[in-house]
């Protein structure tokens, strides 16, 4: 079984795509097999490892990409596959082993047009083909957008644990707040599809402070974060395990520079990638393989949700 983690914060804008592209980036680097799922309809991680050209290509066809497995709903997940994502310009792989399931701006269907069947609904569709392609991979990562509809539904429901990104910054902490209120809002609704083979609903994992400037001192919004987290704990909604990341992500112009790109960090600057916000990144994927919530017993969330019910 893979690791599957999914990346949201009810908060926009807070490093959630730059994170998960640059980790599983660096993961692919020490030789697991990475499969990094793009559920946002802005399709920021498609278009950076893809490429604007490439990804524009599959844009305007309006097939191969996620929303396909839905409408007409010919493909599945397998089908869509990009093998090896990250490639120069002649076609050679950069970096064997990460591979996409690509999203375009017509996943934004999925949160009106598509006629979803209550008996079917859209994020077993996508966890049934899930499965059928997970165990090639040690880690599956779902980036999610700012919010839980249903495209997000889709990593959520598939996924084991949650991180969730933040800027130390009060609004970061009500993102938090609200998306975990919304979190059981969905698992209350979907509980009656899950089976025990299934698994536990997925828990939080833990808090990752991005973007901290140089000289700025962060001690009070971990804090408050901390307090957030150790409330949630008592109320059972997060893991017991779940942490604040001793690794913090420092903002850095070359983060910005490798989306230009089509890189991540670690193959944008090699002096970035050993000293620079790309160690960063490192320790984070380093940190996050020595730190799994998935062997846990019986899942808080699912208590929750039994004691909710
Ligand atoms: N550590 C960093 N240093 C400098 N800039 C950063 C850093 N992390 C993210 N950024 C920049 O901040 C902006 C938002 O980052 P990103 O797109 O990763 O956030 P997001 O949470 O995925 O946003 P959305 O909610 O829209 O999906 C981008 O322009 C990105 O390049
Ligand atoms: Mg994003």
């Amino acid at each position: 079984m893979p690791r599957r983690l999914a990346f949201i914060n009810y908060k926009g804008g807070v490093g959630k795509t730059s994170l998960i592209v640059n980790v599983a980036a660096c993961l692919a680097q020490k030789g697991k097999r990475v499969l990094l799922v793009d559920l946002d309809t802005q399709s920021n991680s498609s278009i950076w490892l893809m490429r604007i050209e490439r990804w524009n290509k599959m844009n305007m066809e309006r097939r191969g990409s996620l929303y396909s497995i839905f409408e007409p709903g010919n493909d599945r997940l397998k089908d869509i596959l990009v093998k090896d994502v990250l490639q120069d310009n002649k076609g050679t792989p950069l970096l064997p082993g990460l591979d996409l399931l690509p999203t375009t701006f017509n996943l934004i269907d999925l949160e009106n047009e598509y006629q979803i069947n209550p008996q079917n609904p859209h994020y077993l569709i996508f966890s049934e083909q899930m499965r059928e392609i997970q165990d090639d991979y040690d880690f599956v990562l779902f980036d999610c957008p700012p919010n839980i509809l249903n495209a997000s539904q889709c990593g959520i429901y598939s996924a084991d644990e949650l991180y969730v990104p933040s800027n130390p910054d009060a609004l970061s902490l009500i993102g938090f707040t609200l998306m975990i209120e919304k979190l059981l809002l969905f698992y209350r609704r979907s509980a009656g599809f899950r089976t025990p083979e299934m698994g536990h609903f997925a828990r939080v994992a833990g808090v990752i402070f991005n973007s901290i400037k140089a000289n700025v001192d962060i001690g009070v919004p971990k804090m408050r974060m901390q307090l957030r987290l150790n409330q949630f704990k008592k109320q059972r909604l997060v893991s017991n395990e779940a942490k604040i990341y001793n690794t913090c992500i420092r903002d850095a112009t070359v983060v910005r520079r490798a989306v230009t790109l089509g890189l991540p960090v670690c193959l944008v600057d090699s002096r970035d990638a050993q000293e620079g916000v790309g160690k960063d990144y490192d320790d984070l994927a380093e940190e996050i393989l020595a730190h799994s919530v998935m062997e846990s017993a019986a899942g808080s969330a699912n208590n929750r949700v039994a004691n909710a019910s």
